[in-house]
Parts: C-alpha cells; structure tokens; sequence
C-alpha cells in the first residue's frame, strides 16, 4: 500500500485500530502521579527461597513490537512479559494502524495490511523512551516519518542525535518542527556508520531502516545487548539480510520494501528481573533458582556478585543463587554491555548498603542516575554521592520508611530494599515499576517475601 501523502496528519480515513493494553496505566493529575496509583507494602523478610519463573525483557519486546512494522501480516510474539509499556506500545502502535491483541498470557498478535499513519503522537511518545523504536522501520520502509521527541525514565538527558546522524548518512533529511522529527528519504542507502558511543537505541533504529535500504550498511562500535542480538534474530526470520549479530560489526544487506514477512519470534528472559530476584536472594540471605534465566546474559554481573559472596550455578533453564548470610562489598562501574549495565545499578547500590564494607559505584552512562539514593538514605543507608560516584557504606540492616518510586530500576531496589528493612517500608510511584516488571510483588511473595500491594489512599 502506498505510504500516507502527508506524515504531518493521520488520514481522515485511517480506521482506528482494536487493541488491547496489557495493563493500562491510570491518568496523571497535574503533578504527575498517577491518581490510582497504588502502594507496595514491604516487611523485613527472612531468607527467600523457591524458585521464580524470569519474564520476557520490556528492552526487547518493545523493539520487536515496533520491528513488525517492517512486514504486513500477522506476527506473533512469544514470552511477551505483562507490562505497562507493552500497553503503551500498543497503544503507539494502534495510532500507527497495527492492531494488537493478546489471545494468552504472554502472547501478542500484531496485525496491519501495510496501511500505516507514519505519524508518532505526542501523548504516546512522551511516555516511553523505547517510542523512538519506529523511527527506523516507518523510514525505511515508507520513506516519511513524524515522531515527536521521546520520553521515559527521568534520569537525565537523553538526545538522539546519532539516531539522527546515522539516519542522514543514510540520505535521510531530518528537521526538527515543533518539538517532532520529520525525516524523508525516497529510499534510505546503505552507509558506513561508526557510533562514537554504542548507543542501543541509535543500533537499533539504524539496524531496523538498514533492512531495506538500497545495498549494504556497516554499523561499526555497534551496541552488543542480548536484546539487540534478539532483535537481529527476528528480523532475520523475517527475511533480513544480517551478519555479525551479537558482535560489535553489523553488516545490514538491504531487502526490497515489501519483501520481509510476518514472523513468530520468542523474546529473550529479562536479565534486570532476574538481577532483580538474584538480590532478593541476596539480601535476605536466601536461596533461589530463576526459571528461564539466561547466565551467558548475565556474565559479567554474576562474576561481581560471586566477588560478593554469592554462589551461582548456572543450569541449561535458569540460575540458582545460593545466598551468604551477609555478602561483601565490591567497587562497581557501569558500561555498555558486556560491561555491568547502568540498569544493574541501583540493586547493586542496594546490595552494597548492607553488604560488609564499602564500595564505590561509578555511573558512566547516565550522569543523573543516582536520584533513587535520597530514598534509599531514607531506609538508614549509608551512600555519599560525588558527581558520578556514589560510596556505600555498609550497614546491617535498614530501617523500613515511607518512599517514592522515582523510575522503573530505582522502584525495584526499593522494593528489594524493604525486605532487609526493620519495620514497614510503603513505596509510592508503583506505576513506575509496573512499567518493567511483571508482577513483582506477587512474584517475591511466592518465594516467602512479606509484601504485598494496596490501593492508595
Ligand atoms: C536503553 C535502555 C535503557 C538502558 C540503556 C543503556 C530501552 C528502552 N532502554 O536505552 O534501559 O539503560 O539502553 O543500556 O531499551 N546517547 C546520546 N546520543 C544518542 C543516543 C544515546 O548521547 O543518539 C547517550 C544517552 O544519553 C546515554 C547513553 O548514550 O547517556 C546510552 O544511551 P543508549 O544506549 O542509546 O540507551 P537507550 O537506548 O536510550
């Protein structure tokens, strides 16, 4: 089908798309909390134990989501975890014209006829970060685009331009109007492109308009996650051309626009829930296996936390994790994968506040990301914060005290938190943490975790 003549406006015709939410998020009052939120409730827990099944990953998912643009037809995806920013990229989706429906648990049916509004709304886009995902596809494929600048967790700046840059390259022209992108190209060719920072986001869009550009794209110092290797793998079954997935050297020959099919494809387990339960484990001293996760994800991670005193045993379904009664502390640095992940970060921080010593986190990602360690320092935590630094002292045990979610990862880590914390810890913001997590709260419970959640009054 021919592309929408103007990307500014969604054709009259455009008929509005059924879809179904995985879990609709409540509206914001003016000071942007969610007017329904609820509350998390976290008693000090004793050792955990059982065993905790590992959801899809939210960073994969939405990438595939947005990949079946690609490709008329119906795809289906597997292992799909039930989370807020499913429903919110279905929602991005619908206003595209996909339509998405979830027949079971963990499976989503994405359907379009190629009839598709290349037009990304402002109301969608702000609210989550991985929106930005439809740029590369619609580009490619339909040569027009208008997406307003993305979203997502508040830590600090994140621009887009190697998005932008590599999209030029590619003979993209792109102006910034009223706070959208507006992109054009007749047809995208294939370039040499060099990250100077290997920006998932940025591997990804240039990954998903090099399908089907005219000849052969090289992204150099490309992003290495496991969920862009599982993005390469589903784009491959749809008919693209790609080497060197998993490498840092991406070679994209490009397909004709209209050869790709509709795919079935299986997302990756979530390797930030599993370090999520694995610190669960750890501060209650208790003894898990994680179901479905993946320790070759998870190398360099697991590697810190056996520094810490944590024994792993890595099986071909999953990870057990054996608990010490209090780990050490470690020195700590965040890096693109296959370094320690910024996501990583603020359960790590948790787990050093009441490890045996102190250790140092340096940020190298996202300068603003430490804003979580005031809540923490609420619970009796012991963290100094200098620039990108945070030192950790320490302690016990925590205190249990009222606190606020301020992001997806952050949420978690209170939560964690909580469970080595005297008294009642009450975490607010949870519509932050649904957004990544499928049921955490019922997930700790049934491995023995006194917690549980409540409306808000
Ligand atoms: C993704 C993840 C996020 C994770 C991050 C790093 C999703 C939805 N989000 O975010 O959870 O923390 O990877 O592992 O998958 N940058 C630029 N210019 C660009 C692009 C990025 O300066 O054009 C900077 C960012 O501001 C940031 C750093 O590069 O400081 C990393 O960003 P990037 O790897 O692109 O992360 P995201 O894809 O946004």
């Amino acid at each position: 089908m021919p592309p929408a003549s103007d990307p500014t406006h969604a054709r009259p015709d455009a008929a509005p798309a059924a879809h179904q939410a995985a879990r609709p998020e409540a509206p914001a009052d003016a000071t942007g909390r969610r007017t329904s939120d609820a509350v998390v409730v976290v008693h000090r827990s004793g050792p955990l134990q059982g065993e905790v099944v590992v959801p899809g990953a939210k960073n994969s998912v939405l990438k595939l989501m947005a990949a079946t643009l690609l490709a008329d037809g119906t795809h289906t995806l597997r292992n799909v975890p039930d989370i807020a920013d499913v429903g919110i990229m279905s929602d991005l989706l619908a206003a595209i014209g996909v339509t998405t429906t979830s027949p079971a648990p963990g499976e989503l049916i994405l359907q379009h006829s190629g009839d598709l509004v290349p037009v990304a709304p402002y109301d969608l886009v702000e609210r989550i970060r991985a929106s930005i995902n439809v740029l590369g596809p619609l580009l490619g494929r339909f040569g027009q685009v208008r997406l307003s600048l993305p979203g997502g967790d508040d830590f600090g700046s994140r621009p887009i331009d190697m998005h932008l840059s590599g999209l030029e390259a590619m003979g993209a022209t792109i102006t910034l109007e009223h706070g959208d992108v507006v992109a054009f190209a007749d047809r995208l060719h294939g370039a040499d492109i060099t990250f100077e920072f290997p920006s998932v986001g940025a591997t990804e869009n240039i990954l998903t308009a090099a399908v089907h550009a005219k000849g052969t794209t090289v992204i150099d110092n490309a992003a290495r996650e496991p969920e862009i290797a599982d993005l390469c793998t589903m784009l491959v079954s749809m008919g693209a051309e790609i080497e060197g997935i998993g490498t840092s050297r991406l070679v994209v020959h490009g397909v004709e626009p209209g050869s790709l099919r509709a795919t079935e494809h299986e997302t990756v387990p979530d390797r930030i829930q599993a370090a999520t339960y694995l610190a669960a484990a750890a501060v209650t001293g208790g003894e898990l296996f994680l179901r479905g996760a993946r320790a070759d994800h998870m190398d360099m991670l697991l590697r810190r936390f056996v520094d810490m005193g944590l024994e792993i045993v890595p099986q071909h379904d999953g990870i057990t994790v054996h608990a010490p009664e209090r780990m050490r502390s470690i020195d700590v640095a965040t890096l693109p994968y296959p370094g320690i992940a910024t996501d990583y970060k603020p359960l790590i921080v948790t787990m050093l506040a009441v490890a045996d010593g102190v250790g140092i986190v340096t940020e190298n990602l996202y300068p603003g990301r430490f804003r979580y360690v005031e809540e923490l320092c609420r619970l009796g935590a012991d963290i100094r914060t200098d620039g990108h630094h945070a030192v950790v002292r320490g302690r016990p045990a925590l205190s249990g005290a009222p606190v606020r979610a301020p992001d997806i990862r952050a949420g978690a880590a209170l939560v964690i938190a909580g469970l080595v914390a005297d008294g009642t810890t009450t975490i607010s913001g949870v519509h932050h943490i649904d957004r990544g997590y499928d049921d955490l709260v019922g997930r700790l419970r049934s491995v023995g975790a006194s917690i549980e959640r409540r409306p808000a009054r």
